[in-house]
């Protein structure tokens, strides 16, 4: 079958516009990125609902993710790691030690991690997961609490789109990395990091 329509044919839906506009950006602007701004990007991440749920899917709704922030340039909150709550869409912060160094959190040569004003840190407890879905298979739900991931990664990048923000994810990571041990419980692997600002152009 061909297709026959496109997105330029579809009414002016914004999520169209927003999945048709959606691309990395790896570069950031000069500007700090807004608490607030900052704030629904981790909502969209792993918000709660007004309907009880969240912002993701979640297999059994067993809500295996984990979501962090590096900030070093966001308007009204210090330099810091902080982790995301879901209750009451809050930020905690995080001791932070000296020996802090974003550039080992991912493979090869990647300066976008050094320069956006913000880092989401994305991981799961794929333990639990492959524990509560053990009937099904050894790695069943490691794989669920992946696909997961990749949701939340999507509603990041869709809402930093329409908030016109520059977003990329970065899941060539060093798992072992002893940033991310900062940032989560031991029980939790580190999956991605999302480079997060104002756009540069
Ligand atoms: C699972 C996954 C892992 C990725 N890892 C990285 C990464 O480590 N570094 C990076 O700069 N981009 C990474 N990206 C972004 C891709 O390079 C990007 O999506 C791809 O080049 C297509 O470009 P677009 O997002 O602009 O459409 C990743 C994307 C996905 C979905």
């Amino acid at each position: 079958m061909t297709c026959t329509t496109s997105p330029d044919s579809w009414a002016a839906d914004s999520l169209v516009s927003m999945l048709d506009q959606r691309c990395s950006r790896r570069t950031f602007g000069a500007s700090p990125l807004a608490a607030s701004h900052l704030i629904r990007l981790l909502w969209s991440a792993q918000g709660a609902t007004s309907k009880g749920g969240r912002t993701t899917p979640s297999a059994h709704a067993c809500y295996p993710l984990s979501v962090a922030t590096y900030c070093t340039h966001v308007e009204g909150m210090s330099h810091g790691l902080y982790r995301y709550h879901t209750d009451q869409n809050r930020l905690e912060a995080l001791p932070l030690g000296a020996d802090f160094h974003v550039e080992r959190l991912g493979v090869g040569a990647q300066p976008w991690l050094n320069e956006a004003p913000a880092l989401m840190l994305i991981g799961a407890d794929t333990g639990r997961m492959n524990l509560h879905f053990a009937d099904q298979g050894a790695e069943r739900g490691a794989r669920f609490a992946h696909l997961e991931a990749g949701a939340a990664m999507q509603n990041v990048l869709l809402m930093a789109e329409t908030m016109a923000l520059a977003a990329v994810c970065v899941a060539g990571i060093e798992e072992h990395a002893p940033e991310f041990r900062q940032a989560f419980d031991d029980t939790v692997s580190p999956l991605m990091v999302l480079c997060l600002g104002e756009r540069s152009e």
